[in-house]
């Protein structure tokens, strides 16, 4: 059933004062990769995020504040300001803010007044963790602890990092991280070449049989999505298993013994979206061969304009369709790369896909029970002030699977064990 006018505005808008932008606003968001702040007092970067305009800087003593980009005297942005001596003065009249917000030095004005204590500019805490920068948008008194997800909690080296920017909303991007059954259709032929695809039995079901039947199950963390094949065995079904967790991270089932990836979907706005895209493994280091291809756009990663986060295949350029490798069945859409075909598709249904014309199908049902979820906790926060889920550490504790199952496991049974295993233990993976 098509959702209501009512639902999708609830769903899709995340800026001050809305209610889902309410609820991303109770947890710990990436604004940055670590590497976007290498130094105290390097440069400044402006940080767009669900609708606000803000100002990110690694101080004098190694600290990370986020303020309002725009001087509270008369409004120029910092990004323009001198980062020095614990905090950043701007260019015009040499206000001076530190990572609290706080005006602390005020030039222009007399040395006996005291104008400076009573101007303050809008602050966020940031931590890093897990090679980003995170802040808490929401009521200070709420703070949650820091974010502990798995892969959050390896090695630097055992996960690589990659950002790029979509022209979307941000829930179309989330849907497709959900959505099992587009794999073997736009991503088919990525399955048979990609890096991250070797050495694993998955893609051999995932291509033998595209129409997987999903199942799912409201957990601590989010949604459990289990998309289920046929396996190698007539006992044996072949299962996907995706956490969706609130409120926008996604892990990918893993193939085989490869690093498996996951994306953090954090909105700037209610028309765009970084993605976070991410490949860690609990067990050991990503070599530098990996790494390598990696950077060049293998598995989910993007190549980016230099200097940007905007990829070099994109909307202005029809994402470099090519329509020879697309009849030669060597790109099933004929945009090449994993990332930049799923960035086609949804950028494609327009910044914000209007959901009350789409015809969902049975393998939509991931899509729908994460929906459901998020909207069920964007409304119980607002009219009830309820706590929402996966702000709790533990409830964090989950893992993608990629598994061949008895005919007669049930899908929570499988979604226990093969979802929320020990810590520092192996992904379970063909
Ligand atoms: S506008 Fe920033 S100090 Fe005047
Ligand atoms: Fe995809």
């Amino acid at each position: 059933m098509a959702l209501s006018r009512e639902a999708q505005e609830l769903l899709v808008r995340v800026g001050p004062g809305t209610a889902m932008g309410a609820l991303m606003r109770r947890y710990w968001v990436p604004i940055l990769l670590g590497t976007e702040l290498p130094e105290p007092d390097g440069p400044q970067v402006r940080v767009r995020i669900l609708g606000e305009d803000l100002l990110a800087f690694r101080d004098t003593d190694g600290r990370i504040g986020l303020i309002d980009q725009f001087c509270a005297h008369r409004g120029v942005s910092l990004f323009f300001g001198r980062n020095e001596e614990c905090g950043i003065r701007c260019p015009y009249h040499g206000w001076k803010f530190d990572l609290t917000g706080q005006c602390v030095d005020m030039p222009s004005e007399p040395a006996e007044s005291n104008f400076k204590a009573k101007v303050k500019l809008t602050a966020y805490p940031c931590i890093e963790a897990g090679g980003l920068v995170w802040t808490y948008m929401g009521p200070p008194e709420l703070q949650p602890p820091p974010p502990n997800f798995d892969w959050l909690r390896v090695p630097p080296e055992n996960i690589f990092w990659t950002k790029r920017e979509q022209e979307s909303n941000w829930l179309q991007a989330v849907e497709g991280a959900l959505d099992s059954s587009h794999v073997g259709v736009l991503h088919r032929y990525e399955l048979d070449h990609d890096r991250l695809h070797q050495d694993a039995e998955g893609p051999k079901f995932i291509k033998a049989d595209t129409r997987p039947i999903f199942f799912t199950a409201p957990t601590p963390f989010g949604t459990a999505i289990g998309a289920r094949r046929n396996g190698d065995r007539d006992d044996r079904w072949y299962w996907r298993m995706t956490p969706f967790i609130m409120p926008f991270h996604q892990m990918v089932p893993p193939y085989g013994d490869n690093p498996t990836g996951g994306h953090s979907f954090v909105p700037i706005d209610d028309e765009n979206v970084f993605s976070y895209s991410f490949y860690w493994h609990p067990t050991k280091p990503i070599d530098d061969e990996l790494r390598e291809s990696m950077e060049h756009g293998q598995g989910i990663h993007s190549v980016n304009i230099p200097g940007t986060f905007k990829p070099v295949a994109n909307k202005s350029n029809d994402y470099m369709i090519d329509r020879k490798a697309q009849k030669e069945r060597r790109t099933f859409s004929g945009v090449a790369g994993i990332a930049q075909q799923d960035a086609a598709c949804q950028e494609s249904m327009g910044a914000i896909q209007d959901r009350s014309r789409e015809r969902l199908g049975t393998s939509d049902a991931g899509i729908i029970a994460a929906r459901e979820r998020l909207l069920q906790a964007a409304i119980a926060l607002r009219d009830h002030g309820t706590t929402p889920p996966a702000l709790n550490p533990e409830d964090q504790h989950v893992r993608s699977a990629s598994v061949l199952l008895d005919k007669d496991v049930p899908f929570d049974q499988a979604v226990r064990e093969a979802m929320i295993p020990g810590a520092g233990t192996p992904l379970i993976s063909v």
